[in-house]
């Protein structure tokens, strides 16, 4: 049975969710599941923003026949080209071989690579700031390359002043019957999905995000329709400024992260031991997280949020330990910048991961090592906790330059 929504007078809603997915794009997991989203305007002309994940076959077809209700599509929008939104755009030429495809450059180069078919004859190439009329809604195309990949582009519905933001704005999270944030707790029960998102699937792309706000704030937008999670209408400029922040790596807590991985727990007790010594002298929000337990994605979003980061790690096959390694690695590789960090070390017997997180760390801009002075002998010792206690004030007394 088609499963669509109405959103106003003639746009149409037909994306789906997916419960079944464990890892999204093969690498992060989402226990809440994943929306593709899709939608449809009925003017004179009718326009496709977008198709969904393979996925969604045949709940989408349903949905788009009921939608269009017996009316050709005149255009098919396609703002992004990873298969998540792209994958049916070959059977929806196929079966509406009259639609035209209303793209980037780029995007008409990665058609031919993902399909079999050249849209030539079919494609309408838009550039920065170009319009195309249905009827009632005047449509203006902006690129957003990189956001998240190079042939990204959003589009302003300047008429019912929506702007399809293609994946900036979007989350982790199947859709549970609400399709927008109206009368939803933003930062209790969204933002740290949609933070979990934003960092890890376009969190390296900070300046091009950047471009993309700023093309944005000279448009008045009362809704942001995204390609994943809910419809964005009460938070927009709650939402624009998480974008701000991190896009310029710039940290929402002036708090400590402290992130560990202990083979027998002997790390963990050095973690466990500086978090309560941090806490004493005032700090409020520290977490403490295990990376061989949790996800780095979780991680990775919890570093962009925090603006000190602890690292204590045990020596492993002479270097970091595995899971430590892969966070570190993450970090390095999602560009996060400006963090004041602390290495704590274990070694029986070579200790070597501290330099070896050092070399990381070194190369990501903006990283001030605040110590790296600790090192475990297999166990923490008596002697040792004053060692924490200077490490944590060091640590304080950071956090009070930045308040
Ligand atoms: Fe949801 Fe970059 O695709």
């Amino acid at each position: 049975m088609y499963d669509i929504r109405k959103l106003s007078e003639d746009t149409i809603y037909l994306g789906c969710s997916d419960r079944r997915l464990k890892l999204f794009e093969s690498a992060y997991p989402i226990p809440n599941g994943i929306s593709y989203n899709s939608y449809l305007i009925k003017d004179e002309k009718t326009a496709l923003f977008d198709t969904v994940d393979k996925a969604c076959s045949s709940q989408f077809f349903e949905n788009l026949e009921a939608a269009l209700d017996g009316r050709e599509l005149d255009y098919l929008i396609v703002q992004h080209m990873e298969p998540d939104h792209c994958a049916l755009m070959e059977d929806v030429v196929s079966i509406y071989p009259d639609v035209k495809i209303v793209c980037s450059t780029k995007t008409v180069a990665l058609i031919k690579q993902f399909f079999n078919f050249s849209p030539e004859e079919n494609v309408i190439v838009v550039k920065d700031g170009d319009t195309l009329s249905l009827g009632k809604h005047e449509l203006a195309f902006y690129m957003a390359p990189m956001v998240h990949w190079p042939e990204v582009m959003v589009t302003y519905d300047k008429t019912d002043k929506v702007l399809y933001s293609a994946d900036a704005f979007g989350s982790f999270g199947a859709i549970n019957g609400n399709l927008t944030d109206e009368g939803l707790c933003f930062n209790c029960s969204y933002l740290s999905e949609a933070r979990r998102y934003y960092t890890n699937i376009v969190g390296k792309y900070g300046p091009q995000v950047q471009m993309l706000l700023k093309k944005i704030s000279a448009l008045d937008v009362k809704s942001i329709y995204p390609l994943h999670g809910l419809i964005i209408k009460n938070n927009i400029a709650k939402f624009i400024e998480k974008y701000d922040k991190w896009s310029r790596y710039e940290a929402e807590e002036k708090s400590v992260l402290i992130a560990y991985s202990s083979v027998y727990g002997d790390t963990e007790n050095a973690a466990n031991i500086l978090g309560g010594k941090l806490a004493d002298r005032g700090v409020k929000g520290i977490k403490i997280y295990d990376v061989s337990q949790i996800h780095p994605s979780y991680i990775l979003s919890e570093a962009f949020k925090f603006s000190h980061i602890v690292f204590a790690t045990t020596t492993y096959n002479n270097g970091i330990f595995e899971t430590m390694e892969i966070l570190l690695h993450n970090i390095a590789a999602h560009n996060l910048q400006n963090r004041k960090v602390v290495l704590i070390q274990n070694g029986s017997w070579a200790p070597t991961c501290g330099g070896a997180m050092k070399n990381i760390l070194e190369s990501i801009k903006g990283t001030e090592i605040l110590d790296e002075s600790i090192c475990i002998k297999s166990s923490l010792k008596e002697e040792q906790l004053a060692e924490l206690d200077n490490v944590a004030e060091k640590i304080v007394n950071s956090l009070n330059v930045l308040i």
